[in-house]
């Protein structure tokens, strides 16, 4: 008898995750030169929904060329993984996603679908509508954090015979700094087993004029976007940032091939946060920055793989050159 699979949804970050994790972050990066803030913090409710509308913007390239790959090579991509599951780290909304669950509905091999996000609303949402167009799916979500819950991913059947797939899409690996990603390739590796497969997205090197306009747009919503960061400290740590007293300044830093997303103090303000008991004086000019996103090149996306432990299946990227997808194996 063959009967609809309710999503299942398993929680790892514990209730006061948020605030216990967000308080170290908080005193660490505010310690920092210059200043800066964790990128998962960008995410709470507001925040992924702000960041759906930039995957919209004309501006905001990588989204749109992600899919062409996806769109293009989907079906290369499902068999070469030869997987019975697809996990996909910082799923979001899992919208290109779809591309490569069309695929495996092709060929009719997927048995698990296991997104990871730390916005529980968003993967809530998008896993119940997943789990409702591919009836024979089994749907695991996992509202966990990436760089930590590694070891707990799920895999297809009791028996836990297939192959897994991780898909990490949208470039956000370029968000993480350097040794971060070493660290997370490090242990990705370490938790799958021989054969399994990462599919990672990452956008590529480019005229600054484009890198600076995607991250930029005419209409203000990225800056909507990286304000919402202070927002979410004046929520959950009860501090006082006044929006208005900053702008946005995102740049191009050539030498570390990677945009830096910040946002400037317009005038001397002293700021509290007493949930972090801290109390920050802001001088005129002052930066804190709020985001990284690398920029790579594909021999520097296969030495980082490669350094990890993966080997390079392929490499894909579209028609303008701007963006890369990589399949890479654990041998
Ligand atoms: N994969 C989607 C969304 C990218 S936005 C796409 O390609 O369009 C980045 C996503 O990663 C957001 O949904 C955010 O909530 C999630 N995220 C950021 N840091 C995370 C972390 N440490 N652990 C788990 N999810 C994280
Ligand atoms: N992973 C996305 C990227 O690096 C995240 C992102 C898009 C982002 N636009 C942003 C982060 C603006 C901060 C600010 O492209």
């Amino acid at each position: 008898m063959s009967t609809a699979k309710e999503p299942v949804v398993q929680v790892l970050l514990d209730p006061d995750w948020a605030s216990g994790s967000l308080v170290e972050d908080v005193r660490r990066g505010f310690a920092a030169h210059p200043r800066a803030l964790p990128p998962k913090w960008l995410y709470d409710d507001a925040g992924s929904d702000l960041f759906d509308e930039i995957t919209r913007l004309p501006e905001y390239y990588p989204f749109a060329r992600e899919r062409e790959i996806l769109i293009e090579h989907a079906a290369e991509i499902v068999t070469a993984s030869g997987a019975t599951t697809l996990v996909e780290l910082g799923s979001g909304t899992s919208e290109k996603t779809r591309i490569l669950l069309d695929a495996f509905a092709a060929t009719g091999t997927l048995e698990c679908f296991a997104p990871v996000d730390v916005s529980e609303a968003t993967l809530r949402f998008a896993a119940e509508q997943i789990s409702a167009r591919y009836p024979g799916v089994q749907v695991e979500a996992v509202v966990g954090d990436f760089t930590l819950h590694l070891a707990h991913l799920p895999r297809s059947g009791s028996e836990g015979g297939g192959r897994r797939m991780v898909a990490f899409l949208g470039g956000t690996i370029g968000n993480l700094y350097l040794e971060e990603r070493a660290a997370f390739l490090g242990a990705l590796a370490d938790t799958l087993e021989s054969g399994d497969s990462l599919l990672l997205g990452t956008d590529l090197v480019k005229s600054s004029d484009r890198l600076i306009a995607a991250y930029n747009d005419d209409q203000g919503v990225t800056e909507k976007f990286v304000l919402n960061s202070l927002r979410v400290l004046n929520r959950e740590l009860g501090a006082d940032f006044d929006l208005d007293g900053f702008s946005y300044i995102p740049f191009w830093d050539a030498h570390m091939e990677r945009m830096d997303l910040r946002l400037r103090s317009e005038m001397p303000q002293r700021v509290t946060i007493p949930g972090a008991d801290l109390v920050l004086d802001l001088a005129s000019g002052e930066e804190i920055r709020v985001e990284i996103s690398t920029k790579f090149r594909v021999s520097k996306i296969a030495a980082e793989l490669e350094a990890a432990g993966f080997g390079i299946t392929r490499v894909w990227t579209d028609d303008h050159g701007d963006f890369a997808l990589t399949l890479a194996t654990k041998p």
